[in-house]
Order: C-alpha cells, then structure tokens, then sequence
C-alpha cells in the first residue's frame, strides 16, 4: 500500500512505491499531552530532512551521533568499562538502537538502567514518542533520542556504519496474514542494512510472539553471510529471553493471549560480510 503520507517541497503530493511495515494512525495527544510533547521534543526528538513522505528520510542526511548526545552529563567519549562492571562483559558508552520503540516502555528503562550508554529510539507513530519523551523526562532520563522516521530508510543512508553496539526490534508488527507477510520490516534487506550500522561484534536482538516471525527471521540470519548465532541457543534454537528487556505491553498481551515469546539473538562478526 504506498503511503499517501506527504508533499514535496513545491506541494505536489508524493507516495512512496515500496511497501511499508507500518500504517497510518491518527494523531491522539490531548491538549495538555501536546504541551509536554512541545516541552520535551527540543530536548528528545532529532530533526529529520524529509524526501517524499512525512516518515521518509532525505537520502543525503548523515546522523551525527556524538553531536545529538554532546549536551547529556555522563556520555564518556569512549567506551570504557567501571570497577562495577569489570569482569562482566558488559560495557558502557554503548550506542544502542531500538527500532519500532512503541509507547519508550524498553528504551527507556534501558536507557534509566544504563546511564552511560546512548539510545537511539526509532518510531514512527508521533503519540508514541510523544510518550517516550514524557516517561523519559517523568524518569529524569537523558540518554535517549527520539527519531520519526521509517526505520529501513534511516539505517540505509542516515546513521554512519559501524556507529551502532546494539539493534533491538522488540514485537515488531506480525503481519500475520499470508497476503501481508511482505509487509513484516525484518527480512533479508533489512539485515543488510542492520549489518551495515552494526560496529563488528554488535549484536541484533529480536523478540515476537509471533513464532512464525522469529522462525523466518531466524532462518533468514542463519544464512545471512553477516551474522553468526549468539551464544546460548537451547535444544529448539532459541534464545534466552533478554534481561534488558522490560516486559511492554505489546509483549504482555502476546504472552495474556496465550503465545510464547521467541527471542532471536545475531552478532554481526564485521568480517564476514
Ligand atoms: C507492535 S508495536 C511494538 C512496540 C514496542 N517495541 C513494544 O514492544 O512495546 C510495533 C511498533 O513499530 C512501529 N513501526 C512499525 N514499522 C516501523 C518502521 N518501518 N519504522 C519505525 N517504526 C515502525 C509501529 O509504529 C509500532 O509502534
């Protein structure tokens, strides 16, 4: 379905030609939600050029990630890891995309929980980061910045390779009717434009309840030249859940509705691509 979302710069309407993962809602903020959304956004939400549609990235644009992060307190300037977390393997000074981040639930408590790391929110639904700058600004969290755009644009041409530690796609929509399938953001294009950001040894981490979904995109990473399993696949070739991932409300009805949540765990190895 093109997206009928936009005009160019001289007012003709435009339409994308490709399928999109998401569809058009509408804008519901309340009076006073919108007064927090003008509040917040200068600080939360990252200015993007526009091509054809409203969600669209300009092709030429080149994020600067350091630059969106140079007014937060406690961003080192390279990843380091503290006393409390030698020994671990965790570092910090991480810069973690999550994409389709809905209503912030997971990037901000991520980002609250790691205070050194940077995260990046990727959403096209306004209301949604709307939400996400109000619970991050409810929660005293800087760490984060907020990006309307559809995502596969973004990571084609406007975040420089390698600039990424980590890409969370957490409940993507399932799109579970055979005729839609083509609509589901993960697939193999997907991956390679999720190779290209991942810095070597970053790590794709995807979560459904939706098992047909996990298997196609467990199926399309194993064979895909530029992600090796992570470690700590069980006896059915799954992955443990995500410990740094708060249980939304997405994932909450899936697992009400009586389906079992699949993560799916990929590093990007950097020399194998
Ligand atoms: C089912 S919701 C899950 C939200 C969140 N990850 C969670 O677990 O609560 C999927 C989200 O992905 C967003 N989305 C879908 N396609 C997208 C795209 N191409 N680019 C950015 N966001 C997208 C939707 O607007 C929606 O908010």
């Amino acid at each position: 379905m093109p997206d009928p979302a936009a005009t160019t710069p001289t007012g003709a309407s435009t339409y994308r030609t490709q399928p999109v993962s998401f569809v058009r809602r509408s804008r519901r903020l309340t009076p006073g939600q919108q007064r927090l959304w003008d509040e917040q956004r200068p600080e939360y939400l990252v200015d993007v050029p526009r091509a054809v549609a409203s969600t669209s990235v300009e092709p030429t644009f080149v994020l600067d990630v350091d630059a969106l992060f140079s007014a937060a307190p406690t961003v080192p300037a390279a990843p380091t890891v503290p006393a409390a977390l030698a020994g671990t393997g965790v570092r910090t000074g991480r810069t973690i995309l999550e994409i389709g981040s809905g209503q912030g639930e997971a990037v901000v408590a991520a980002a609250a929980a790691h205070p050194d790391d940077r995260f990046l929110a990727v959403e096209v639904y306004e209301p949604g980061l709307a939400h996400t700058a109000r619970r991050a600004a409810a929660g005293d969290v800087h760490n984060v910045r907020l990006l309307q755009a559809n995502a596969p644009e973004l990571l084609a041409t406007a975040l420089p390779a390698d600039a990424v530690d980590e890409v969370w796609v957490f409940f993507p929509d399932p799109w579970r009717k055979a005729r839609h399938e083509k609509r589901r953001l993960v697939d193999a294009g997907f991956a390679d434009l999720v190779a290209r950001v991942l810095r070597p040894g970053g790590v794709l981490r995807f979560a459904s309840d939706w098992e047909p979904y996990a298997e196609q995109v467990r199926d399309l990473l194993d064979e895909h030249p530029a992600f090796v399993a992570a470690p700590g696949r069980d006896a059915e070739g799954w992955w443990p859940r995500f410990e740094g991932r708060v249980l939304t409300s997405f994932e909450r009805k899936g697992t009400d509705a009586g389906r079992t949540v699949r993560d799916v765990t990929y590093v990007h190895p950097g020399d194998r691509a």
